[in-house]
Parts: C-alpha cells; structure tokens; sequence
C-alpha cells in the first residue's frame, strides 16, 4: 500500500497497534470457547455458564478488531508510516510481507468467522481455524525481528512503536 511517510507513529496508530494485538492474543487463547458454545447449540444442549460468556465475547471482540482494523488502515493511507528503520532488501522484503499479511488476516479472520457463525458457512470455518497456526507463525515471526532489531542491529525500532513521532 503506497503511502506518505512520516517521522514516526501517532499517539492513535501506536494506541491501535497494542489494543489489536491484545485482543487478537485474547481470540487464539480462548478460541476454543466458541467452539464448544456451537457444539452446545448444535446439540440442543445449555452451554456452561463460562462456555456462554467467552464463546460470546469471541464474537465481540472479533467485531471490534475488525472495526479497529478499519480504523486503522484509514489512519496508515492518510498519515502513513515511518520509514523502515533499516535492513536489507531480504528483511524489508520479509517485513512488508508480515505486516500486509497481518492486516490481511485482521479482516479476512473476523469476515470468515461471522460467515461461519451468523450464516453457517462451512468453508468459512474451515479456512478460520486453518489460519489460526498462519498467525500464530506471524506473531512469533514478528516478535523475533523486534529481539533482532533490539539484540543484533541494536537499533531503536521498539521504541517507535512506544513514543509518537511528529
Ligand atoms: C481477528 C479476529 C479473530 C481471531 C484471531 C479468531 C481466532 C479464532 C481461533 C484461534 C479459533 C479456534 C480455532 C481452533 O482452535 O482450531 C476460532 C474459532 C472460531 N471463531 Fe474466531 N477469531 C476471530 C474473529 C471471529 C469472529 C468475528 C467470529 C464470528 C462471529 C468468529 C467465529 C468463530 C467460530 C464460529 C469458531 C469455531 C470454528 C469451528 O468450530 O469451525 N471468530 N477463532
Ligand atoms: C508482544 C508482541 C508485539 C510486539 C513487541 C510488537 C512490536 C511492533 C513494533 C516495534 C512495530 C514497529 C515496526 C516498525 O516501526 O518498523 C510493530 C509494527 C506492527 N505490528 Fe506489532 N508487535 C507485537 C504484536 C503484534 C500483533 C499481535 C500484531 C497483529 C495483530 C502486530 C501487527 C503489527 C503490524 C501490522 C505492524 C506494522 C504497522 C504499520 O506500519 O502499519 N503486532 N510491532
């Protein structure tokens, strides 16, 4: 996605940033939840208080990181993103393909999960879980380059998603 480039986060995309991941770290720990609700339901049978309650909050909380992620990608068309703190052409290569991939997946994983949940969309179920490991990979994939960039080229690029830039 093309974009201007400026000298760092703002207060809002860094704010977005923490809020979406916690949220998502939140959906792949207690994913399961939902699955045992639609069991319950399927079966005819009274979902446990706490399978009712967490199932449920999948839901929310799927909707609000889609509304987030819109939010979100509006925010990095109009005031764009600092530019890559370094590397070379393999790890900016690799970094363009994780953060496109993560955005990717922060619409296509909520839109396949109502598809699933509110219209019964089989395939839709199927290719939701099958992601799950595709970002669970991406996560660990991204938390590594911040140790690289903080231990091996012990540049500051943690911190620009800690302070606002201008
Ligand atoms: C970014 C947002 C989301 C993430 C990261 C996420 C993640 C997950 C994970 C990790 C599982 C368990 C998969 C497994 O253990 O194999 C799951 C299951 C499920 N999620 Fe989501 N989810 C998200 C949004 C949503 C939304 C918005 C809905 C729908 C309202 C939804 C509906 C479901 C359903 C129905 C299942 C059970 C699938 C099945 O049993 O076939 N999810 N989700
Ligand atoms: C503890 C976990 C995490 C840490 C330490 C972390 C750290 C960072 C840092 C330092 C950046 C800035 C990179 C730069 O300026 O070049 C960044 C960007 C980004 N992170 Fe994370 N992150 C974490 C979790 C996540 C999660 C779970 C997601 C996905 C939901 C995510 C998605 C992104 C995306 C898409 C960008 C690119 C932002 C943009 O330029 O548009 N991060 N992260």
């Amino acid at each position: 996605m093309s974009r201007p480039a400026t000298q760092g986060y703002s207060p809002a995309q860094i704010g977005l940033h923490w809020v979406i991941a916690a949220l998502v770290l939140f959906q792949i720990l207690f994913g399961d939840w939902i699955k045992d609700l639609g069991r319950a339901l399927n079966r005819g049978t009274t979902p446990e208080t706490a399978t009712l309650i967490f199932g449920n909050l999948h839901v929310w909380v799927g909707i609000v990181i889609l509304g987030l992620t819109l939010w979100r990608l509006v925010l990095r068309l109009r005031r764009g993103t600092p530019a890559p703190a370094g590397g070379n052409a393999i790890t900016l290569g690799l970094m363009k393909a994780t953060h496109g991939l993560f955005y990717v997946l922060l619409l296509v994983m909520p839109l396949t999960g109502l598809l699933a949940w509110f219209l019964g969309v089989h395939d839709a179920g199927e290719m939701h879980e099958a992601m799950k490991p595709v970002f669970v990979l991406l996560i660990a994939l991204h938390v590594l380059a911040v140790v690289w960039h903080r231990i091996v080229l012990n540049d500051d690029t943690m911190a620009r998603m800690l302070r606002p830039g201008r």
